[in-house]
């Protein structure tokens, strides 16, 4: 079946889906995205990631470029046209096509909008979950406002291509006090020598992820101790465990860190438990 791309108002086939060499995105980065789970045709946390996709949009100082009602209907026909039962969405939004200037474009310059989604296979995701991810650290060399889910990500696409060179999944970045910040798509995660829960805090250093906030509290309904604080490196090799959250891998163990084995190299108990239970809490869409 062939795939469908929402463009600016119009569904094309995905190879003929296309933007102007002069969009902003394309030319300075400037926009904002999100990327939602889809699990039995249904959005997954919808409203959280709309919500997520409004702030950045404000950061930017972009207005709304659609009502929430309006965007929703698009986000989903692209699934339906796209038949995607299992998978992912994509919505992207840009500050517009116009002759390239740094500073914002004129007044009335139509944003850019671009919606996919795709199938995964989730028996892979699952077998993976199954067994566990690596990770390496690398140095944090983004700029500040890594709270804004913009589509600036060349830090975290170099991140992410040293930690596959290295046979990794992901890799963690590491502030220049030593203390993990999140992945290069996904936010980091420990279970302490003492069993607390230990993730930074959102105020400082990460994306607030949608996953990592459904994920605290599902560890508040099991009753797990949360300490929402900075870690290092050394205290996550030294952890029981450790895992990373995303909308595209939900609860991953990580059972490598740099080459070494976190706890006795498999899946830990928490982070199965977290994963199993997690879309008990998730907000289905309709
Ligand atoms: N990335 N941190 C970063 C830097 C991310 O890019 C992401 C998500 C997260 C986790 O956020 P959430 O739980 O809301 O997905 C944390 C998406 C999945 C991506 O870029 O593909």
């Amino acid at each position: 079946m062939s795939r469908v791309a929402y463009v600016n108002g119009r569904y094309l086939p995905h190879a003929r889906a296309e933007v102007h060499i002069e969009d902003r995105g394309y030319q300075f980065s400037d926009g904002v995205y999100e990327v939602c789970e889809v699990r039995g045709g249904r959005l997954v946390d919808e409203r959280k990631h709309l919500a997520r996709l409004e702030r950045s949009l404000t950061e930017i100082r972009m207005p709304v470029p659609m009502s929430p009602a309006a965007l929703r209907v698009v986000l989903r026909e692209t699934l339906r046209r796209n038949r995607v039962r299992d998978g992912l969405l994509y919505l992207q939004v840009t500050r517009g096509v116009a002759r390239r200037d740094h500073g914002f474009p004129p007044p009335g310059t139509k944003p850019s909008i671009v919606v996919t989604a795709r199938s995964i296979d989730r028996a892979k995701l699952e077998g993976q979950a199954e067994t566990g991810v690596a990770i390496v650290t690398v140095p944090d060399n983004r700029w500040e406002r890594v709270d804004i889910k913009t589509i600036a990500l060349l830090p975290n696409v170099l991140a992410r291509q040293s930690a596959r060179d290295q046979g990794a999944r992901e890799a963690w970045f590491v502030d220049r006090d030593g203390f993990v910040t999140e992945g290069s798509s996904s936010n980091a995660w420990i279970v302490s020598k003492a069993g607390a829960i230990v993730t930074r805090p959102a105020a400082g250093g990460i994306l607030k992820g949608i996953t990592r906030e459904v994920a605290l509290e599902v560890a508040t309904q099991q009753g797990l101790k949360i300490e929402e604080r900075k870690f290092t490196v050394a205290e996550a090799l030294a952890a029981r465990e450790a895992f990373l959250t995303s909308a595209t891998q939900v609860v991953m163990p990580v059972v490598r860190i740099d080459g070494s084995k976190v706890g006795d190299g498999r899946p830990g108990a928490v982070a199965r438990a977290l994963r199993a239970r997690f879309h008990d809490t998730a907000e289905l869409g309709p």
